[in-house]
């Protein structure tokens, strides 16, 4: 069975096939970033018109290079939500039209769940049940997995997720959106000794996390400075000391919590996938920690970490093959706790 996955949730269109048999035979992903970099974060309307021109002539290319036509494909799979509404529109109209026009049958896929099961998609495919972290620019959460769609939320953030913390901390330090990466490119640089940020709700006990004071810590950190007198060398330094300290806080944190989870399941694999799990520091940091509690790591390559249709057509596979479809009307869900995925 060969499934098309369409993703549309925010600002990347992301088309894919996966094939019950061969794998995954193609993927390609257009990121709207320079659209968004002037307005320093993602506008909703241009993102929905940017997806309705992308969409078309990115699925008449992927099938095109992969030599497939449309009676090859036996599903349409896209990503119902959580994301913003008129992104999702695009492309659960989209894929349901194609679905319809094709006939053949046509679902719509949880974004965290896509990602979840991302890892998947690689060789070395982790075994049920695992801890997984997802971690992502919307979520940061820790569940327990106990087979496709049986998911126990053990924690989550309060309030901003990781991938938000990393973004609005690079655009104090002036890196641009999304500045995550640059974040994490920068704190190469820094001195992880200079600055000592917090790491927030490890003193006491349960899995949930909280971000967003790191960000005001930064933005104290800075303003302590007299930045005025500083020349541009130090003041450079001086955000390469404040973008590692804020890197090694996150990264502690996750790590922290991973430990707990992953002792409290006591699972021997912990998974990990959504746009910050593409962070080096992080990927390092989780594997010596499974190494040493005697399990291992898993992720995907970074390309399958941020979003892309790869993930939502291995997750709408899943479901399509094991008989799990919609009707012709459909609903899109901007918010969708994934403890509500049947
Ligand atoms: O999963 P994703 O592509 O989109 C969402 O579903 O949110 O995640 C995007 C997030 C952004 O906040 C971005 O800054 C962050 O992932 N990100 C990183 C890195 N690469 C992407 N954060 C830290 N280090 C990275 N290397
Ligand atoms: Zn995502």
């Amino acid at each position: 069975m060969k499934v098309l996955g369409i993703e549309t949730s925010c600002d990347e269109t992301g088309v894919a096939v996966y094939d019950g048999d061969a794998g995954l035979l193609g993927h390609e992903v257009y990121s709207q970033v320079a659209l968004h970099a002037e307005f320093g974060g993602v506008v909703p309307e241009l993102a929905s018109r940017d997806h309705v021109r992308k969409l078309a002539p990115m699925i008449e290319h992927l099938l095109g290079r992969l030599g497939l036509g449309a009676a090859d494909i036996d599903g349409v799979a896209y990503t119902a939500g959580p994301g913003l509404a008129g992104a999702l529109l695009v492309g659960a109209g989209f894929a349901r039209s194609l679905a319809w026009a094709w006939g053949v049958p046509a679902l719509g896929v949880h974004h965290m769940e896509g990602h979840l099961l991302a890892p998947m998609l690689e060789p070395d495919v982790p075994e049920f049940p695992f801890v997984a972290l997802l971690v992502s620019g919307g979520h940061t959460q820790l569940i327990a997995v106990e087979a496709v769609g049986r998911y126990d939320m053990l924690g989550e953030s309060i309030d901003d997720a990781a991938g938000e913390a990393f973004d609005k901390t690079a655009k104090l330090l002036g890196l641009g959106y999304p500045g995550g990466p640059a974040l994490s490119r920068l704190a190469l640089q820094g001195d992880p000794t200079r600055f000592r940020f917090p790491r927030p709700m490890t003193d006491r006990p349960g899995l949930d996390f909280s971000f967003s004071g790191l960000k005001t810590f930064a933005l104290t950190t800075l303003q302590e400075q007299d930045l005025p007198s500083l020349d541009e060398d130090t003041r450079a330094q001086l955000h390469a000391d404040v973008a590692r300290a804020f890197e090694d806080a996150v990264v502690d944190t996750l790590a922290i919590k991973c430990r707990r989870a992953v002792e409290q399941a006591n699972s021997k694999a912990l998974v990990m996938s959504g746009g910050v799990s593409a962070n080096r520091t992080l990927r390092a940091r989780v594997d010596s920690l499974m190494t040493e509690l005697g399990g291992r790591a898993y992720y995907p390559r970074a390309e399958l970490c941020t979003d892309n249709g790869a993930m939502i057509a291995f997750a709408g596979w899943q479901r399509l093959n094991s008989g799990q479809q919609d009707d012709l009307t459909f609903e899109i869900r901007p918010r969708w706790p994934l403890q509500q995925l049947a």
